[in-house]
């Protein structure tokens, strides 16, 4: 069994991480910290939890719950994790990290978009954890950087035509419109019920922090630098991003060709579905589950191609890729705990 520790069990990622950790059959659910709930019992926050999970809040102490895991996962706000991660590892924990502290390669490109690091020694030595791109250097990392929400459904929508060369990356355009969950559990005023509900809106235009992120695993595909325009919008449901990409083609292809390479780059992928042509992604069909639906269509009359992708942001999004990545780092298969199906009605 893997015994499991979760920093930040009491936000949004950290209890979809309790949900499916609890019911994992090779996981051994171990230490759930908090900082506002220590001592008391993890389902009298959760109280959807109860009979599943049995352990107490705790405050962090890194040396205690070291020796008590095998694996921990840090569920923090950004700069947070990187106060506690180094020393997990040099503990002997494998790390898998849900903010994003360590997704970027670049610690100038980290200071510029988030804060200073205070552990830029380890950008270098962490994997960016999207199994669909990058499982084998996953399997043997230390640390595996879990990607951001937006990321996610961006770069599993448009990896393949990236990787082929079929579009001009230059032209990328990334559209997002995610549930309120993806804010976080904490109060405040943008996330109240009367401020979302009935309403749709983009937010961060052009100003998003996940934009770098889509940037350097998009250059790592093209073999260059690029940019991209990316503009996120709050979506009044509580779960899911439905993504929606734009981009110029380099020659002429047609629906079955497109339909043909999706196909064929994920195929063996156990979350990832691609949808047969005419049939367009609905985050409803993926809801509580790990897996990413994809629809394409070229449009001739514009040279240009559409890609749509949806996920549940918290479970692709957050914890069930994180889980996905753990399964990976301790050779197990790769869908254990994650089989449940969608929650579509
Ligand atoms: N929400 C998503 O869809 C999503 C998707 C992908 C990645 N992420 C990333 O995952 C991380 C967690 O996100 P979340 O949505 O779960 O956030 P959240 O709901 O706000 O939860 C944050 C957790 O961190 C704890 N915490 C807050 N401030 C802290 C501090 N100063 N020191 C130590 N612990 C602190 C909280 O503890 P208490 O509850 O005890 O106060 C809580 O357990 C973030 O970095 C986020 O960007 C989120």
């Amino acid at each position: 069994m893997v015994r499991v520790g979760i920093v930040g069990s009491t936000g949004y990622t950290g209890m979809e991480l309790v949900r499916i950790l609890s019911r994992h059959p090779e996981v051994d659910l171990a230490v759930l910290t908090s900082e506002s709930y220590v001592g008391r019992p993890y389902v009298d926050v959760y109280p959807a939890l109860q009979g599943g999970v049995d352990l107490h809040c705790e405050a962090l102490d890194v040396a205690q719950m070291a020796r008590r895991c095998d694996v921990v996962f840090t569920a923090l706000p950004h700069t947070k994790a990187m106060e506690c991660v180094p020393e997990f590892l040099d503990r002997g924990c494998r790390v898998v990290d849900l903010s994003a502290d360590f997704r970027l390669r670049q610690k100038e490109v980290f200071e510029a978009w988030y804060a200073p690091h205070t552990a830029p020694e380890l950008l270098s030595q962490a994997a960016y954890g999207l199994p669909e791109l990058h499982r084998d250097e996953i399997r043997d990392a230390p640390l595996v950087a879990n990607p951001g929400c937006y990321p996610t459904g961006a770069l599993l929508a448009a990896a393949p035509l990236l990787a082929e060369g079929w579009i001009d990356p230059d032209t990328l355009i990334v559209n997002s419109a995610s549930g309120v969950t993806g804010a976080g559990r904490s109060l405040s005023l943008g996330s109240l019920f009367c401020e979302v509900n009935e309403g749709f809106r983009a937010y961060k235009v052009a100003e998003h922090r996940h934009t770098p992120e889509m940037e350097q695993e998009i250059s790592r595909l093209c073999g260059r630098s690029v940019r991209i325009t990316f503009v996120p919008h709050l979506l009044p449901v509580s779960r899911g991003i439905l993504t929606t990409l734009y981009a110029t083609l380099v020659h002429e292809v047609n629906e079955e060709e497109m339909l043909r390479l999706y196909r064929r780059y994920y195929s063996g992928e156990p979350f990832v579905r691609i949808l047969p042509g005419g049939v367009t992604p609905n985050i409803r069909e993926v809801r509580g589950t790990n897996l990413c639906d994809i629809g394409l269509r070229p449009d001739p009359r514009t040279n240009r191609v559409i890609v749509l992708s949806a996920i549940d942001n918290l479970v692709k999004g957050a914890s069930g890729q994180a889980v996905q990545n753990m399964n990976l780092l301790f050779g197990l298969p790769e869908t254990l705990g994650l089989e449940t199906p969608p929650l579509f009605i």
